[in-house]
C-alpha cells in the first residue's frame, strides 16, 4: 500500500489496530450452511405482502421515517407476549445494533463488558469497538457455566453478556443461572436470545425474568427464525429506563420506513416463517444423531446450527467441504467446526460431502 495509506492507518485509534473486522465468508456456492439463517425463503404471498407494505410507504419516503418505530414496537410487543408494553421493547438495524447501543449506553471507557467464551464473536468486538474494556469469562468442559455468578462476583463488569441458546455451542443456559447472574451483577445484563425460538419445546425465554429484574435486557433478532436477516431488525425487551438511555445514543431516524415497513409485514405473516421452526429442529436432532453415530464429537444444540469435532485440521476439513460446494463456518475452539441446519436437500449434500472429506 502507499505511503499515504500509511499515514491513515497511523491515524486509528490504537486500541483498535490489533482488531480483525467481523468476517463470515460470503461465497456464491449451491449450500451455504454459515451465518444460521433460516434456508427457507419468503412464500410467494408473504413476497407479495412485502411489497404491498414497501409501495404502501413508497409515496412517504421524502420525510425521515418514525423516529420511535411507534407501531412496529407495538406490533413486537405484541409478539414478545409476556405482558410487554411498546414502552418496554426497541428496535434497531439488526440485534448488532442494539447490542452497539447497549454499550455504548451502559460500556465505554473506563468501564467493562464479561461474556462466557466461546460465544458470539461480535460481543468482544463491539465492545471493544465502544471503547469498553472486554473480559474473557469461562465456561465449563462441556461448555456449561456453573461458575457464571463467581465471575461475575469476581470481576464486577458494568455489562454481562448471556448467550442462550449460545453461539457457536448451540448450549441453552438454564434461566436459574441467568437469574443468579443477575444477583450476582452490579449493572445490566443483557441475554441474548438470537435463537431463542429454535429452544427445545418448553424452554422458558428469560423474557419471563424481566418483572422486578430492572438491569435486564433480553435480545431478539428477526434474522434467524423470522427468516428475514436481509431486512436487519433486531430488538430488545427491557425496563423502559433501558429504553429511555438508548434513546441518548441511538442515531435519530436510525431505522428506515422500509425496514420498518418490511419488518411489520413479516411480523404480521409470521406464521408461515415460524412453521419452519419445528422442521429445522428436526433437521438439527437428526443432524447431531448422524454425526455422532459417525463417531465425532457433538456438543448439545438447542439452536439451528451444530458444533462439531474435534478435527486435527479443522481447516482441510472445511476447505474439503467447500471444494465439494457445501460452505460451514470455521468457528468455535480449536479443532472444531460450525453447521448451520439447512433444507433436507442442503443437510443431505452436507452429510454427503463430509462422508467423502472424513470417511468412516
Ligand atoms: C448470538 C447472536 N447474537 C446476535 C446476532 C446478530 O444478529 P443480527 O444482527 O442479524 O440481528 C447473531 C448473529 O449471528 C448471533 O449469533
Amino acid at each position: 500500500m502507499t505511503s499515504e495509506s500509511d499515514e491513515v492507518r497511523a491515524r486509528l485509534r490504537a486500541d483498535l489496530r490489533h482488531l480483525h473486522p467481523y468476517g463470515a465468508p460470503q461465497l456464491d456456492v449451491p449450500v451455504q450452511l454459515n451465518t444460521n439463517e433460516n434456508p427457507y425463503g419468503p412464500s410467494e404471498s408473504l413476497r407479495q405482502a412485502i411489497a404491498d407494505a414497501v409501495a404502501g410507504v413508497a409515496g412517504t419516503l421524502n420525510r425521515y421515517p418514525d423516529r420511535d418505530a411507534v407501531e412496529l414496537r407495538k406490533d413486537l410487543a405484541d409478539y414478545l407476549g409476556h405482558g410487554l408494553t411498546p414502552g418496554q421493547v426497541w428496535a434497531a438495524n439488526g440485534s448488532n445494533e442494539i447490542i452497539q447501543q447497549l454499550l455504548q449506553a451502559f460500556g465505554g471507557p473506563g468501564r467493562s463488558a464479561l461474556g462466557f467464551e466461546p460465544s458470539y464473536s461480535m460481543h468482544p468486538l463491539i465492545s471493544q469497538v465502544t471503547g469498553t474494556r472486554w473480559v474473557a469469562g469461562k465456561r465449563d468442559a462441556d461448555y456449561g457455566m456453573s461458575t457464571a455468578a463467581e465471575q461475575v462476583t469476581l470481576h464486577q463488569p458494568d455489562v454481562v453478556f448471556v448467550t442462550s441458546p449460545n453461539n457457536p455451542t448451540g448450549t441453552a443456559v438454564p434461566l436459574e443461572l441467568i437469574a443468579e447472574v443477575y444477583g450476582a451483577a452490579p449493572g445490566i445484563v443483557v441475554v441474548d436470545e438470537a435463537y431463542g425460538e429454535f429452544a427445545r419445546e418448553g424452554t422458558p425465554s428469560a423474557l419471563t425474568l424481566l418483572p422486578g429484574r430492572p438491569r435486564m435486557v433480553v435480545c431478539r433478532t428477526m434474522s434467524k427464525a423470522f427468516a428475514a436477516a436481509g431486512t436487519r431488525l433486531g430488538y430488545l425487551a427491557a425496563d423502559p429506563a433501558v429504553i429511555e438511555a438508548l434513546l441518548l445514543v441511538r442515531l435519530p431516524y436510525h431505522l428506515s420506513t422500509v425496514t420498518q415497513a418490511v419488518a411489520r409485514a413479516a411480523i404480521a405473516h409470521r406464521d408461515e416463517p415460524l412453521a419452519t421452526v419445528e422442521v429445522l429442529r428436526r433437521g438439527r436432532d437428526d443432524l447431531v444423531g448422524w454425526l455422532r453415530e459417525r463417531g465425532l464429537t457433538v456438543a448439545d444444540s438447542d439452536a439451528n446450527f451444530i458444533l462439531f469435532g474435534i478435527f486435527e485440521d479443522r481447516g482441510a476439513v472445511w476447505q474439503g467441504l467447500l471444494d465439494r460446494g457445501v460452505l460451514i463456518r470455521n468457528t468455535g475452539p480449536n479443532g472444531w467446526l460450525r453447521v448451520t441446519v439447512g433444507t433436507p436437500a442442503e443437510n443431505d449434500a452436507f452429510k454427503r460431502a463430509l462422508t467423502e472429506v472424513v470417511p468412516l
